[in-house]
């Protein structure tokens, strides 16, 4: 017993040791990963606008809404690693301090956005996205080579 109690310990700091490490370090799986925050991020506006056309169940507004802020809140993590490439401009890291800020931006516009979804409902939800509360294209215009690839 005891010794199959020091095994599961000794696994268990072995994989503590091994998993910063196991970190996708691939420049593709880099590119991969933040590609996947961009998509998740226009598949949730996708269905939460859905939701708000009576498209979709409108049950799931807030649900859109506040899966949209989670995602945001990945985002920039995602873009930490500089890896060039994608459609990315190497704006992204030479001005990093201001794509960061806009990407915090974003994460704190969702955020307030599933707030008043949640709150306010969808006429409220509509009322913030009109106001420009999504700043995906500000962003884009500047960062992202969409005719690159
Ligand atoms: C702070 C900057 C920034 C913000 C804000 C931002 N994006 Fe992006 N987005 C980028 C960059 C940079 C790329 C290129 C990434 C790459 O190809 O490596 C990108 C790429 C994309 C792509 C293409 C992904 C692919 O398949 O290659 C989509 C779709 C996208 N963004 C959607 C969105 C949506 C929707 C929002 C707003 C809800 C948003 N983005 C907000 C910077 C941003």
């Amino acid at each position: 017993m005891t010794r199959l109690l020091q095994f599961a310990g000794a696994l268990a700091i072995a994989v503590m040791a091994l998993s910063p490490v196991a970190r996708a370090a691939d420049p593709s799986d880099v590119i991969d990963y933040r590609q996947h925050a961009m998509k998740s991020l226009a598949e949730q506006l996708a269905s939460l606008n859905m939701t708000l056309q009576g498209k979709a169940p409108a049950e799931n507004m807030v649900l859109h809404a506040q899966t949209l802020a989670v995602v945001a809140s990945t985002a920039l993590k995602a873009f930490e690693d500089k890896v060039p490439g994608g459609e990315a401009k190497p704006d992204v890291w030479a001005k990093w301090d201001d794509f960061s800020k806009k990407m915090n931006e974003l994460a704190a516009n969702t955020a307030e956005l599933a707030k008043v979804a949640q709150s306010g409902g969808a006429a409220a939800v509509q009322e913030k996205l009109k106001a420009g509360a999504m700043t995906c294209k500000g962003c884009h215009d500047v960062y992202r080579d969409a005719a690159k690839k």
